[in-house]
């Protein structure tokens, strides 16, 4: 992998205001998954934007490991078609382009780790397709569940009601202990880490 590019490639996001995975959050996945799992073969991620995350996450993959990641916004896919070629990742990195809402329904595989970084209204579905097609022993991560402390503070302000409701609900459904073993960290705009508990 190009390094270098990809140093350019996070650089341009930020300066473009293109809302890219924070390295805390990247050290804590990349962490997580280093001491529990190894070596990944499948990773699906909600939310592309320009491909930088899906671009770390390849670090993450075993040899011939592959990485869906799914987009709506038609700049960003471009940008980010790009941006994977310019790191020499093309070959472990599939972009679906739609609305996730759309597309998740008809993925059929399974995988041994989900990133959730897209519509925070739609948390609750994207988790539940997740679940659906987690591996046993499979791992989720859901980037920015506190959005800005909204989440956990008595905030209902009309214009992100429906995401903070959303998120609200989703946070609940995984403190469900006898099926999810979940953890909520403070780290960039919270993120949190569920696995399954399967009998
Ligand atoms: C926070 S950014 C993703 C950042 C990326 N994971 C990274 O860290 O480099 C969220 C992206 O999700 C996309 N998105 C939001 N809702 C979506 C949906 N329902 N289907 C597909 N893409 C969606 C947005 O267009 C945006 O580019």
């Amino acid at each position: 992998m190009n390094t270098e590019r990809l140093e350019e490639i996070k650089k341009q996001a930020l300066e473009e205001h293109i809302p890219i995975i924070m390295d805390d959050t990247l050290a804590v996945i990349t962490e997580k998954i280093q001491k529990e799992k190894k070596n990944l073969d499948t990773i699906l991620e909600i939310g592309t934007a320009v491909g930088y995350s899906a671009i770390c996450f390849t670090k993450l993959l075993a040899p011939n490991g592959r990485i869906d990641t799914i987009e709506r916004d038609e700049e960003r896919i471009a940008k980010a078609k790009e941006n994977i070629r310019s790191v020499g990742v093309e070959n472990q990195i599939r972009i679906y382009e739609g609305d996730a809402v759309e597309i998740l329904p008809t993925l059929e595989q399974k995988y041994d780790m989900v990133f959730i970084d897209a519509a925070k209204g739609k948390y609750p579905l994207f988790f539940q397709e997740a679940c659906r097609m987690l591996k046993k022993d499979g791992i989720i991560f859901a980037d920015n569940v506190l959005y800005k402390g909204y989440v956990r503070s008595d905030y209902n302000k009309h214009k992100q009601r429906t995401a903070v409701r959303n998120l609200r609900e989703f946070l609940a459904e995984i403190e469900n202990k006898e099926i999810y073993q979940s953890e909520v960290l403070e780290v960039g705009d919270g993120l949190a880490i569920i696995q399954l508990r399967r009998n």
